[in-house]
């Protein structure tokens, strides 16, 4: 819940408000976001009252991972993103890290097999883990006063995440 409102997000889309007594669905609210692609977890900061988005996309440089920090007051959204380059195949994640100066996507080894998909596998069932090529931490700046970082460590997987 976030300004009176309740709220209930998916992989991939704006988020729904709902209705707090019924839980019906109202409308799609993109809290800020313009064309949010969103994740389904996002972070509050408490020192700030700031949320913390996260979204994965597509295009030229893709696949591309931005961070979308939205003032207490929900009138200003900015977007801190790293793009990965066209030739980086698509990492799963599912979840990120804030700390009070940075946040961190947490690249696994975990890729999604598109040819699965299409044959109607489950999606965590399509996913092809590659041990071999490690896990890369991307480290984005809250504030823009460093460039976006690549720190490449051992293949871990990871689901969520918790006091960054
Ligand atoms: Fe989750």
């Amino acid at each position: 819940m976030r300004n009176g409102k309740v709220y209930a997000f998916d992989e991939d889309h704006a988020p729904w408000t709902l209705d707090p007594v019924t839980l019906e669905s109202i409308a799609t609210d993109n809290i800020g976001v313009s064309d949010p692609e969103l994740k389904a977890h996002f972070r509050m900061d408490a020192q700030t009252g700031e949320r913390v988005l996260f979204d994965t996309l597509f295009g030229p440089d893709s696949p591309s991972h931005s961070a979308h920090i939205v003032s207490a007051d929900g009138r200003t959204t900015t977007r801190r993103t790293i793009a990965l380059g066209a030739d980086v195949p698509l990492t799963y994640i599912h979840d990120f890290f804030v700390t009070a100066s940075s946040v961190m996507f947490h690249l696994q080894p975990a890729f999604p097999d598109f040819a699965k998909l299409s044959q109607g596998v489950a999606f965590a069932r399509s996913l092809d883990w590659k041990s071999e090529q490690g896990t890369k931490l991307a480290i984005l700046s809250r504030a823009g006063d460093v460039d976006p970082f690549i720190v490449e460590t051992d293949s871990r997987w990871m689901w969520h995440s918790v006091n960054a």
